[in-house]
């Protein structure tokens, strides 16, 4: 039997067992994967690594964790379907990469210009809404463990992206969301869905022209050598969301779940505290390069973006649900015009 066999014809159980992955309690240590697209010195890439330290030295040698970065495991949409079948047990994927998979309330995240500064991203991860988005996770196997803020997208091309009118025909990577999707559109620029490891090679070869990232991503990748221009933005936020196998976690030993638990609320606390100046740094070190040209809009040329892509709130009410953004226009005090 094939692999392909083995997954059509089984449950995730028979996966796991085919796979040969053991229940929790049975292993010792417990091997925890944490598998992740971006590098080691990346935010995540640093934040999966304190994790791994913290939660080693609390559960005392009881787990081992590890780390599998730069999709040298699982690509985008993979990962998440490894994560339901138990063959990786942690994931920080970018909140983008959950719609596709059915979880649309999540797109709710990439809705643009929707998170004004970074305290706005911080009022929804403490929010009633987004403890009850990780519960929708729960009825397919996926849990929740934390929100992680890697603050605003800058938009990197092979030309100058000022005007909103600059955005003709350009061919943009897009992550999976279907709100970047029909944003994309809405600025007159063609969507391309991608996985983050064939970023680099679609920019030297020209498959793609430019892609939304942080400037972390940007930096630590090396887009920087394949584009030429980057817009400073923020017109939308990169939000991760920290999520495990519940049955795994469920499964844990009373003496090892806690442990990692603390360990993970400072792994975040980590994270939280490192990603803007590690953005504001890399925005820095791109600069240095001399390869890039570095553009901060001017407030109108931002506000020709909005303009453009404020509709696509409307248009996306049904597929994320008008409840889910309204009450996320409450936490976040949306203000369009701000
Ligand atoms: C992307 O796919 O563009 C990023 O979200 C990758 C990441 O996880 O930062």
């Amino acid at each position: 039997m094939n692999r392909r066999e083995i997954l059509q014809g089984s449950t995730a159980l028979a996966v796991a067992a085919a796979a040969g992955i053991k229940p929790a309690a049975a292993q010792s240590p417990i091997v925890i994967k944490f598998s992740h697209v971006v590098t080691p010195d990346a935010p995540k890439g640093k934040a999966s690594q304190k994790f791994k330290e913290l939660a080693e030295k609390y559960a005392n040698g009881k787990v081992k964790i590890e780390l599998y970065p730069n999709s040298s495991l699982y690509k985008d949409k993979e990962e998440l379907e490894a994560l339901q079948l138990g063959a990786v047990q942690l994931l920080a994927p970018s909140t983008a990469k959950f719609g596709p998979l059915g979880f649309t309330e999540f797109d709710a995240l990439d809705l643009p210009f929707i998170f004004h500064d970074e305290a706005a991203f911080r009022q929804f991860a403490a929010s009633d809404l987004a403890r009850k988005m990780f519960e929708k996770l729960e009825a397919n196997g996926v849990k929740g463990l934390a929100y992680w803020d890697n603050g605003f997208h800058v938009m990197a091309a092979n030309r100058p992206i000022h005007h909103v009118k600059d955005f003709q025909g350009l061919k943009l990577r897009i992550q999976g969301s279907k709100v970047l999707n029909a944003t994309t559109r809405a600025w007159g620029a063609i969507p391309q869905v991608m996985a983050f490891s064939e970023v680099y090679q679609a920019l030297q070869t020209g498959v793609v022209d430019g892609l939304e990232n942080v400037p972390s991503n940007i930096w630590t990748q090396k887009f920087y050598e394949v584009v030429k221009y980057i817009a400073v933005s923020h017109h939308a936020h990169l939000s991760y969301a920290v999520v495990t196998n519940k049955k795994f976690w469920d499964g844990l030993p009373a003496d090892v779940r806690p442990p990692l638990e603390k360990a993970m609320a400072e792994a975040s606390d980590y994270f939280n505290a490192i990603a803007k100046t590690e953005n504001d740094e890399a925005l820095e070190e791109i600069k240095k390069t001399g390869k890039v040209q570095v553009y901060p809009l001017t407030s109108e040329e931002r506000r020709s973006w909005l303009q453009a892509v404020l509709p696509v709130h409307k248009e996306m009410e049904n597929r994320i649900g008008k409840d889910v953004i309204d009450a996320l226009y409450k936490i976040v005090d949306f203000r369009p015009d701000a």
